[in-house]
């Protein structure tokens, strides 16, 4: 198997490291950060090469590659897995992993043990969960034991029994709280915050009000960056796409066709050519060839 070089960077420099400082200069500079989740090696190779910020092994595995209806299912164990892989190919961008449904919201002890487990054994350098002010004492207790942490509000899908999967943020009440959640969040020490699912004014609004860098994914473009789920950008979902979701390439049709051509090519008997066989050495040959069956 062959996967591409690292990166470098231009010219023979490494390209320098993104970290927490990388994403504020980014917000004041008015630079557009990029993010994207990967679950595995070859596609963290791909994303981080491509110079993506931050890469984000989100709980959305359960859905992209686990098969799972929502994101609840997830588990420590396998976000743990997915993280080390990743970890494994990432050189430049900053590596998030989610805090899966269940690992943070038991009692702070849970979660600092946790929330270390990804930093120390998986190689995370920042951890994210979903909740606004109810998770500002988490935010702060996490971050005053070194761990980063990412926040994420507007649509929580470990929320979905509670507030399904919808748009959030368009009543006047909404809106303050959404406010109101980010600036706790950043008030905490929270490194940057996803907002799922609002409108975009309401984006703006918040970006504007914080002084850490917003990523939206269904907010609109005032956010300071943009996260998107891998598996959406290239179609290798069975999933309908959302509405804020851009297609960059079908993987689904490249891949279909790819699998119906060599299932073709066996049945034909076109696959595997002589050119595709090992043989045995000339000399050996002759020993060996032919043979009668024993
Ligand atoms: O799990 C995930 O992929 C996420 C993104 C949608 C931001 O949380």
């Amino acid at each position: 198997m062959s996967f591409i070089q690292l990166p470098t960077g231009e010219g023979s420099a490494p390209a320098p490291k993104v970290t927490a400082q990388t994403l504020f200069a980014r917000k004041q500079a008015h630079q557009p950060i990029t993010a994207l989740t990967a679950y595995d090696y070859p596609t963290a190779l791909l994303v981080d090469q491509a110079g993506i910020d931050m890469v984000l092994v989100g709980d959305s595995l359960g859905m992209a590659v686990l098969g799972y209806d929502s994101t609840l299912p997830v588990t420590m164990d396998e976000l743990l897995h997915h993280t080390r892989a990743v970890r494994r190919a990432v050189r430049r961008a900053l590596l998030v992993t989610d805090m899966p449904f269940g690992s943070y919201h038991s009692s702070t002890e849970q979660a600092i043990t946790n929330a270390t487990r990804f930093i120390k054994d998986a190689g995370a350098e920042a951890v994210k969960i979903e909740g606004g002010r109810t998770r500002a004492a988490l935010v702060d207790t996490l971050t005053q034991a070194e761990i980063a942490v990412v926040g994420h509000i507007g649509l929580t899908p470990q929320s979905v029994h509670r507030i399904g999967y919808r748009v959030q943020g368009k009543s006047a009440a909404a809106i303050d709280d959404l406010i109101a959640d980010a600036r706790a969040l950043e008030a905490a020490g929270a490194i940057a915050i996803v907002l799922e699912c609002v409108p975009r004014e309401v984006a703006g609004l918040i970006t504007a009000a914080l002084t850490i860098p917003t990523i939206g994914i269904g907010a609109g473009p005032e956010c300071d960056g943009q996260i998107l789920v891998f598996h959406d950008l290239v179609n290798f979902t069975a999933a309908p796409p959302a509405k804020f979701v851009r297609r960059y390439a079908d993987a689904s049709a490249l891949f279909t066709e790819a699998i119906q051509h060599y299932a073709s090519d066996v049945r034909s008997g076109s696959f595997p050519a002589d050119a595709e066989c090992y043989h045995l050495p000339r000399e050996a040959s002759a020993d060996i060839l032919p043979r009668e069956p024993s």
